[in-house]
């Protein structure tokens, strides 16, 4: 995208520009994207205008809302390169891979990585898998010479970030499908901050499940999807039970819709479905390779930027997806968002709800820059103002 582009792209946020017509230098898409107004209208117009309930009515706006969702469930898996069938709606990443995490028939041993979000490390934990932890290569990528080393028949699934939500290290990912198969396991994806910013076809990673959430590309919370192979969903047994999930229900005995109704009970987030299908729409107008490429100029401009500064280390390799995490010296990275906050500049300070990544980069916390297709030159000008300032105050 040139400048001109994403001076555009920004004034269709109604989140980035107060009424002042001030931009907001917004550097915290990884945790959630703003929402573009297509995405708002959509929403408006399907609480307003089209709101009906969906499966049930027998009146017509009740028949076009059930249209209007499967065909966003349509919309989601092309986005995928997936088939509708093969996709439950669920509340976001978090929720797709508890999904997994419970209902997979065979639990085995599962083999994750040192860089997984919690949302990937705990479901496991709770719904009783052995867990093993891949290593990460110096740049930190998930080592997958290590995951060849390490994975056994023992293990039934392969559960790694697409990209890191700290680092931004992208996974070869048709490689740990390969590696997976090869004894046996499944794998899923965490594709929460990949399907924002590559290009994803689950056919040609010939992953197993695919797992993220709207609000982080560009639709609204609340909403998310689980992707898995038709054999694969079809062996799971229902993870939670109530309306919409059921063949018939007896006192005695209750059999159970095919997926993905199977995983959908009760009604569903309707609105959040059609406001995802217009984001999808808005993204693949746009062009994922484009904004692939707009997100590495500007993590190139940023590091850049930041690398020289004796006093700053910088995280994850230089190729990293859009997602630019930092240190300061003797600087707690919260002083620095605050500090940043001033400035009218938005980061994320934390541990990213990635706790064993930190332990393993010996640091508490990170200072964590995240673009977005709207982001541009001028939010990253403002941040390393923003550092210099800090430095100053801190010096
Ligand atoms: C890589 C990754 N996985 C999972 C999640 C969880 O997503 P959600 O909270 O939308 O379910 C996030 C959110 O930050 C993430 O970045």
């Amino acid at each position: 995208m040139t400048d001109t582009a994403t001076l555009s792209r920004k004034a269709e946020f109604p989140g980035l520009l107060s009424d002042t017509g001030k931009v907001w230098h917004y550097l915290d898409t990884a945790a959630t994207a703003q929402k573009p107004r297509t995405v708002i209208d959509a929403c408006s117009r399907a609480m307003g205008a089209d709101y009906a309930t969906v499966h049930r009515g027998v009146y017509s706006r009740s028949a076009d809302m059930t249209l209007a969702y499967e065909a966003a469930r349509r919309r989601v898996a092309a986005f995928i390169g997936a088939v509708e069938a093969e996709i439950v709606f669920t509340r976001g990443a978090t929720e797709a891979i508890n999904l997994v995490a419970y209902s997979y028939p065979n639990k085995g041993r599962v083999l994750l990585s040192q860089l997984e979000h919690h949302s990937n490390i705990v479901p496991w934990q709770l719904a009783g898998w052995q867990v093993d932890v891949c290593p990460l290569t110096e740049d930190g990528r998930i080592d997958l010479d290590a995951a060849e080393a390490m994975l056994t028949p023992d293990h039934t699934m392969v559960a790694f970030a697409h990209v890191s939500n700290v680092l931004g290290s992208t996974l070869d990912a048709a490689r740990a499908a390969r590696l997976a198969h090869s004894v046996g396991a499944k794998l899923l994806l965490d594709g929460c901050q990949a399907v924002p910013r590559l290009p994803v076809d689950v056919a040609q990673i010939d992953c197993d499940f695919y797992a993220f959430s709207g609000h982080k590309l560009y639709g609204p919370t609340g909403i998310g999807a689980l992707w898995g192979r038709a054999e694969l969903l079809d062996a799971m047994p229902p993870w939670q039970g109530g309306g919409s999930m059921i063949d018939q229900v007896t006192f005695e005995r209750t059999t159970y819709a095919p997926p993905p109704q199977r995983f959908e009970a009760g009604t569903p987030a309707i609105v959040e479905a059609l406001g995802l299908a217009a984001a999808c729409d808005y993204v693949a107008d746009i062009g994922l390779d484009a904004i692939h490429a707009h997100e590495a100029a500007l993590v190139a401009r940023l590091r850049d930027a930041l690398q020289p500064m004796n006093d700053v280390t910088v995280f994850g390799p230089e190729d990293s997806a859009g997602i630019v995490s930092f240190a300061m010296q003797g600087v707690h990275p919260h002083d620095l968002g605050t500090i940043l906050d001033e400035e009218g500049v938005a980061i994320r300070a934390g541990h990213h709800c990635a706790q064993p990544l930190m332990a393993h980069l010996g640091v508490p916390a990170t200072a964590r820059a995240s673009f977005g297709l709207y982001s541009d030159e001028s939010d990253i000008d403002a941040l390393v103002k923003g550092v210099e300032r800090t430095r100053r105050i801190f010096g």
